[in-house]
């Protein structure tokens, strides 16, 4: 976005520009060593930021993969999950949540929302629970971590497993343990704009168990054990190494940049703390987020999304529909009143600038046009 005559320049929703320029020599360093060596797929890079990130997650293994979406279905097959099985999620997240149950070939069971977080409502999930249910499959939607310990004593308590989808939460905490430590099994994306972000596509998978790991890595790479000798079926879901040399290169600065997004998002609370016409995203107890998303919720989004452009600051909306009402997933012939908050939150969730690289300037320019909204 460039300065026009009419204004100042746009605050971007999100600039993925500035963002790597900053970084310029060390994304250089990373690719000289890779075009060096001569070895692009599965190699030392890869290697070293498994190990690098299940480390920083606080799990036992790392399994690098092409995307987030390709790591939810690795999971969920590494967990032998498939046909007649039932998984339950929330109705509330990127559809690729719900492609990858799918995909796997099990059928999707939707949770409703809380209405003050947008997590998957925990009361709800018990519920759901059927002979077929074999995992529950909760998204940390906005950098936020749901209440993961009660949730593992429930799929305790019925012997399910419980899988995370950690792609929007890299670093996010509830009582002090990282996303991607309270499941099974947890699947993170380094989609350019996530948290910690390749330049392309990239995910990871991190567990604790170490047969699920080698499964993990077997399903990612044609199921071979040896260069000819395939034990199980699987696919090409492999990373590069120049993405894999790129995120090493990038994770030294994860814990500064995710600091740096829960001090605008602090910014924006203290100061435009909301109230009569719109209101922040709330958090829950002993959770300590990693805001990928500053998210507000407004029965005015319109008029409000309106003032905001108006001021030249960029929004975004994540979601506007809940998965099971995209058509794509109509086949499932879910009832349109189903899930009264997910629909809420999809009629009203609205997001605003939020990048470790926004200026203290662009962060008041927020503030303000904020602070002076009236419906
Ligand atoms: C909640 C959630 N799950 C899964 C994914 C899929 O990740 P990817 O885009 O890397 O395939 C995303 C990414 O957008 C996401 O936000």
């Amino acid at each position: 976005m460039g300065k026009s005559e009419s204004g100042p320049a746009w605050v971007p929703f999100v600039d993925v520009r500035r963002h790597n320029a900053l970084l310029r020599e060390v994304l250089d360093e990373a690719f000289r060593r890779v075009l060096e060596r001569g070895q692009f797929v599965l190699g030392e890079e890869t290697e070293a930021f498994e190990a690098d990130w299940a480390a920083w997650c606080g799990a036992r293994y790392g399994i690098a993969c092409a995307n987030g979406s390709v790591a939810l279905y690795i999971a969920l097959k590494a967990l032998d999950i498939g046909p007649g099985d039932e998984v339950i999620t929330t109705a509330f997240t990127f559809v690729a949540t719900v492609e990858a149950i799918l995909m796997a070939g099990a059928r999707p069971v939707f949770v409703d929302v809380d209405a003050a977080t947008a997590l998957m409502d925990l009361p709800q999930v018990e519920a759901a629970i059927t002979p077929r249910t074999v995992a529950v499959l909760p998204v940390h939607l906005y950098g936020q971590v749901g209440d993961m310990v009660a949730l593992r004593q429930l799929c305790d308590r019925y012997g399910l497993a419980l899988i995370e989808d950690a792609a929007q939460a890299h670093g996010a905490r509830f009582r002090g343990r990282r996303a991607g430590t309270f499941g099974d099994i947890a699947c993170f994306s380094f989609y350019p704009t996530k948290n910690l972000s390749a330049l392309g596509d990239a995910g990871a998978i991190v567990t604790d168990d170490p047969q699920w790991a080698e499964r993990c890595r077997l399903i990612r790479n044609h199921g071979r054990a040896q260069h000819h000798l395939h034990v199980q079926v699987g696919f090409n879901f492999r990373l590069g190494e120049l993405q894999a040399a790129f995120l090493r290169a990038k994770l030294r600065y994860l814990d500064a940049w995710i600091a740096r997004r829960n001090a605008i998002m602090g910014t924006y609370r203290a100061q435009a703390p909301g109230g009569r016409y719109w209101h922040w995203v709330q958090t829950i107890p002993e959770a300590e987020p990693a805001w990928h998303l500053a998210v507000l919720r407004t029965p005015y989004r319109e008029a409000l999304r309106e003032w905001l452009h108006a001021h030249r600051v960029q929004t975004g909306i994540y979601y506007d529909t809940p998965v099971p009402f995209q058509p794509a997933f109509a086949f499932l012939e879910v009832p349109p009143d189903r899930f009264p908050q997910a629909t809420a939150w999809a009629r009203e969730t609205l997001s605003v600038p939020l990048f470790p690289e926004m200026t203290d300037a662009e962060v008041h320019r927020v503030v303000d046009a904020l602070r002076r909204f009236r419906p």
